[in-house]
């Protein structure tokens, strides 16, 4: 297998450690596991997502993990502000803020309190069972175009996270690039459910969640690779990443770098993992092989 060559990068504005990316959700919400993962080999780190009010989530269960992925349906538990203060210690470091809001104007705001603090933002506009937050906004090009613009106005670098669950996924990056996105994340959980045939009734207390780990990696793949042909603003490839060959193939059909999320649940040294096969002295530049699979 190809291997890279190892030291940091500079993606959607943010500069990393490596091209490995701590994804939103996972060990995200509080200062101290967002450091040890990047202790632990993480090139950047991405937080849970913040937003305007503070949010205790959806009632349980909330995740079950299936035939090697996991069906989650938190339902955007967090802190709200009072975030602020919990990663300032970790100004200096690659750690991109996960928000998310019902308008441009909420996230504007959200963004603003993490202004000197975070060294990207990234907005969730692709979790799909969230009512009246994530894909509610996400699945419309003009609400990504506008929520876009609302925070990359800001001058922080400005990621934007993409829903798998609509038609045309080129559409929603397009949008996201004309509102002015440093990088676009592909892909967020793809809308699932599972009914326990025992109760008779939805698995999760919400019904509806988000897939993700490995049964998604192929959608995740088919998302970057199209969005590629379609947009010039880096492309962060997110969805089922668990192995270095994962990375390769990611990179291939067009992502700059990756984000890993389920993996951690299984593994918790992913990333060490990871980068012992991912990288070699004699590694060729990652611009040798991202999009190479379009030649
Ligand atoms: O419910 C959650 O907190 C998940 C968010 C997401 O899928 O983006």
């Amino acid at each position: 297998m190809v291997t890279l060559r190892p030291g940091p990068v500079t993606i959607g504005g943010v500069t990393l450690k490596n091209h490995l990316i701590l994804a939103a959700g996972i060990l995200g919400t509080t200062g101290a596991s967002l450091d040890r993962m990047l202790r632990m080999g993480a090139g950047g780190v991405v937080t849970k997502s913040i937003g305007p009010e503070p949010k205790d989530g959806h009632a349980g269960p909330c995740l079950v993990v299936l035939n090697g992925g996991i069906l989650n349906a938190m339902g955007l538990p967090n802190p709200s502000r009072d975030f602020v203060s919990e990663i300032e210690t970790l100004a200096k470091k690659p750690v991109i803020v996960s928000i998310y809001g019902g308008t441009p104007e909420e996230f504007a705001m959200v963004a603003e309190w993490f202004k000197g603090t975070a060294a990207g933002i990234e907005l969730n506009l692709s979790c799909p069972h969230a009512e009246g937050y994530g894909s509610a906004l996400g699945t419309d090009p003009d609400l990504v175009t506008s929520c876009t613009r609302a925070v990359s106005r800001l001058g922080m670098p400005t990621w934007i996270k993409l829903t798998p669950n609509v038609t045309d996924i080129t559409a929603i990056g397009k949008a996201a690039e004309e509102g002015g996105a440093s990088a676009i994340v592909a892909i967020n959980t793809v809308k699932a459910m599972r009914i326990s045939t025992g109760l008779k009734r939805p698995v999760l207390g919400n019904r509806f969640g988000g897939l993700s780990g490995k049964p998604i990696f192929p959608i995740a793949v088919r998302c970057v690779y199209e969005l590629y042909e379609a947009c010039k603003v880096p492309i962060i490839g997110c969805g089922g990443i668990s192995t270095a060959k994962d990375v390769v193939e990611m990179m291939m059909a067009g992502a700059s770098a990756v984000q890993i999320g389920s993996a951690v649940h299984a593994d918790v040294r992913i990333f060490e993992t990871i980068t012992k096969s991912l990288y070699s002295a004699n590694g060729v530049p990652a611009d040798g092989i991202i999009g190479c699979a379009h030649d």
